[in-house]
């Protein structure tokens, strides 16, 4: 009965930790650092990415082939992120802008957690704040929750009880590196910092280019 009570006691604070983790944008999957593109988890593999179909801000459509034979370096927020979204894509402009012609052959995408809001115009009008050549995607819900299941993003609807209609969403934050093929590379998390980032995109780039 006794390491019951401590195998419970664990599990309170595993998901304590959790909800903490999606509160404050962390990523929610233990996957910081891997370098393969599958985790084991128990017996089972867990694969992140995959195929998707989604609208730039353009408002042309586009899939996981279009980006075949590039690094893509995905986020996913909502422009209407006071704080972290912000910071984070800021944060992926820096590195770029650090890695020279080498930025080159990656390609960063920003996926909307809130497909409700962000319109190819709203898109429009925000990815460029931060990067030239930052691809921002929408779709339909739909869409939005393949993608997000794809790459193991929690993200979910918080309503503003002071506001009547206003809300924020809630969502992991992540960075993904994915490869020429498709394949999971590795991801940077909400700390990682930008020192990091590029001594890490350097290794993987002049790796395989
Ligand atoms: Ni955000």
């Amino acid at each position: 009965m006794k390491l019951r009570y401590i195998v419970l006691a664990i599990a309170g604070v595993l998901a304590v930790a959790l909800v903490a983790a999606a509160r404050w944008h962390l990523p929610l999957n233990p996957l910081a650092g891997g370098g393969s593109r599958t985790v084991t988890a128990g017996a089972s593999k867990i694969s992140i990415g995959g195929p998707f179909t989604l609208v730039t801000q353009a408002g042309k459509t586009v899939t996981d082939a279009t980006f075949r034979g590039k690094y893509l370096l995905v986020y996913f927020g909502y422009t209407y992120c006071p704080d972290v979204c912000p910071t984070e894509l800021a944060k992926i402009a820096t590195v770029l802008d650090r890695l020279g012609p080498l930025a080159a052959a990656i390609q960063p995408l920003f996926v909307t957690v809130d497909p409700a809001r962000d319109s190819p115009s709203v898109l429009a009008s925000y990815v460029p704040q931060f990067y030239e050549r930052l691809i921002g995607l929408t779709g339909t819900p739909a869409q939005i929750a393949r993608i997000a299941k794809a790459y193991h993003v929690y993200y979910a609807k918080v309503e503003d009880k002071t506001s009547p209609g206003a809300y924020s969403m809630d969502h992991s934050a992540a960075v993904y590196l994915m490869g020429p093929k498709g394949e999971y590379l590795t991801m940077f998390s909400h700390q990682t910092g930008p020192d990091t980032m590029v001594k890490t995109l350097r290794e993987y780039v002049k790796k395989t280019s």
